[in-house]
């Protein structure tokens, strides 16, 4: 169990599934910057979600693109490991988006679906042309209802 808080309202996780996923950024800096405009729109629209993610994308200077790319894709390839059969049949690169909370801590979440409780933590680690994620999904349980 993990997540415990203080007070009214409290809750406790437990951990559904832990995905990873490793991705040199190089890989994403070809595509982007080789080949056409075309290309990588169609690539970012795939990639990205349509509301959280490609607005602020279209923003950056094209370094900034290449590593909010590459960490946008090896959170989902991790989510993705996290999900259960049926879930991956359906998955959509951009229906998922990052999101950070009030103190930094970065989540991934799917606006599409209702996963009834469960939340995804995120971390992201770069190092020179590496991007590193890992996602672990957990159930959320109310301590006052049940008294878990
Ligand atoms: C399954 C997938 C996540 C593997 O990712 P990858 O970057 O090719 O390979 P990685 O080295 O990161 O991961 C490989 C490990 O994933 C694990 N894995 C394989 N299939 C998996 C699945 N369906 N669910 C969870 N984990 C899986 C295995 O442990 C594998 O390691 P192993 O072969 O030593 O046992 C990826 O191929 C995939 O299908 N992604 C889905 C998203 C998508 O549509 N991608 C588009 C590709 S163009």
């Amino acid at each position: 169990m993990s997540g415990c808080t203080p007070g009214a309202g409290r809750k406790a996780g437990l951990v559904v599934a832990i995905g990873v996923d490793i991705i040199k950024t190089s890989r994403f800096e070809k595509l982007l910057r080789t080949k056409t405009t075309s290309f990588a729109e169609r690539l970012s629209k795939r990639i990205l979600h349509h509301t959280h993610e490609l607005p602020k994308f279209n923003e950056m200077d094209a370094g900034r693109q290449v590593q909010f790319m590459a960490g946008s894709w090896a959170a989902k390839e991790a989510l993705f490991k996290t999900l259960h059969q049926e879930e991956q049949d359906v998955f959509n690169f951009n229906e998922w988006y990052r999101y950070n909370n009030s103190s930094g801590k970065p989540f991934i979440s799917n606006d599409k679906y209702d996963y009834n409780n469960e939340e995804f933590h995120l971390s992201i680690s770069h190092d020179d042309s590496l991007v590193i994620a890992t996602v672990l999904r957990q159930k959320l349980y109310s301590l006052d209802s049940k008294g878990l």
